[in-house]
């Protein structure tokens, strides 16, 4: 299958008067044409940043140090601010975390999507208004005439949660990215908008990179995994070998799969919380970064960097001695 987005070796870094914060550190992933990929990690591994670095929404002291990301074959991470917002308005589009960040609180929910469509479907305003409403309809929302009259404060979080969904898929982008979209909702409006966003990758071929920090919800919507950690991928694999085919491991994901309660079944079992925490970003430990946490280091892993490595076709682990299944 075609790759959709590629990012070879990418390092994306804040400088700031202690030192700089190398927030993408290596990252390198990729997203197959009509493919899930669920980026997955603790707190502060990088996942957002990776994101923002597709769409190179930086702060003023955050840039691309090295690596390169393609979208449909081309480098994209090369690309000045006006070829950049072309990127973002036509082929990519992103969901946030909060809606309320990207949703204007001064405006109609019929003029913030109506705005997409004029600009990136050439569509009139008497045309962006009905189709806006179809918009609202595909994200099943009940009453979609009088949300689409509504201010955004006048909505619940659910309903803006799919909002900002119809307004990401308007532009009909080839890939959708959804920093951790069900986080702030509660776990029944989650499970309808994780069944709304398959339901439309399956409709209209999307491909979609989904940030989470719930091993649980990958299971659920992605073809590929990419587990991350201080910055880099540790591990990358379909769906499949991560939950149960493959016959090798990451530590760390090793760690995330014993934390999640739903898989783990046995319930007099102690459930297994990975210990320590994540390094701060200005103080990283020599060698492999999960090393201080991880129950199989060795002195090797103390003093060298381990590389991503393909162990099987499509599956690559970043570690000396990754863990063999059904072996603790
Ligand atoms: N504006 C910033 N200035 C400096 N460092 C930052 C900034 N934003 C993020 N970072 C750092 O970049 C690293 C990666 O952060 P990122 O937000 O990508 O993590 P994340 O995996 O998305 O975490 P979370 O699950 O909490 O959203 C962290 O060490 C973080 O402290
Ligand atoms: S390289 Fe060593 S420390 Fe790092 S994850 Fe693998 S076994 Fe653990
Ligand atoms: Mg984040």
């Amino acid at each position: 299958m075609a790759k959709l987005l590629e990012i070879n070796n990418l390092h994306t870094y804040f400088e700031t008067k202690r030192g700089l914060i190398k927030a993408v550190n290596g990252v390198s992933l990729s997203i197959e044409e009509g493919h899930t990929l669920g980026v997955v990690g603790e707190s502060g591994s990088g996942k957002s940043q990776t994101a923002m670095s597709i769409l190179k929404l930086f702060e003023k002291n955050q840039k691309i140090y090295d690596g390169e990301i393609k979208f449909q074959g081309k480098v994209i991470s090369n690309y000045n601010a006006k070829e950049m917002s072309k990127v973002r308005g036509n082929d990519i589009s992103m969901i946030f975390q909060e809606p309320m960040t990207s949703l204007n609180p001064i405006f109609t929910v019929n003029r913030q999507i109506s705005e997409v469509l004029m600009l990136h479907q050439g569509m009139s305003k008497k045309e962006a208004e009905q189709h806006s409403i179809e918009m609202l309809k595909a994200v099943k929302i009940a009453n979609p005439e009088q949300v689409n009259k509504s201010y955004p404060f006048q909505l619940s979080g659910g309903m803006r949660q799919r909002v900002m969904i119809a307004m990401a898929l308007a532009c009909k982008p080839k890939l959708l990215i959804a920093d951790e979209p069900t986080t702030a909702l509660d776990v029944t409006i989650q499970a309808q908008i994780l069944y709304l966003m398959n339901e439309l990758k399956r409709e209209m071929g999307t491909s979609i990179m989904f940030i989470t920090h719930d091993l649980g919800v990958i299971n659920q919507m992605a073809d590929d995994v990419a587990v991350m950690y201080c910055g880099q991928v540790v591990e990358t694999a379909p769906v499949d070998k991560i939950f149960q085919d493959s016959e090798h491991i990451h530590p760390y994901t090793e760690g995330l799969l014993t934390s999640i309660p739903r898989l783990n079944t046995d319930r007099s079992s102690k459930l297994e919380v990975i210990p320590g925490a994540v390094p701060h970003p200005l103080n990283l430990p020599k060698g492999c970064k999960f090393a201080p946490r991880c129950k199989y280091a060795t002195a090797e892993c103390r003093e060298n960097e381990p590389e991503l490595k393909e162990v099987s076709p499509g599956h690559a682990i970043r570690c000396f001695h990754p863990v063999k299944r059904g072996k603790q």
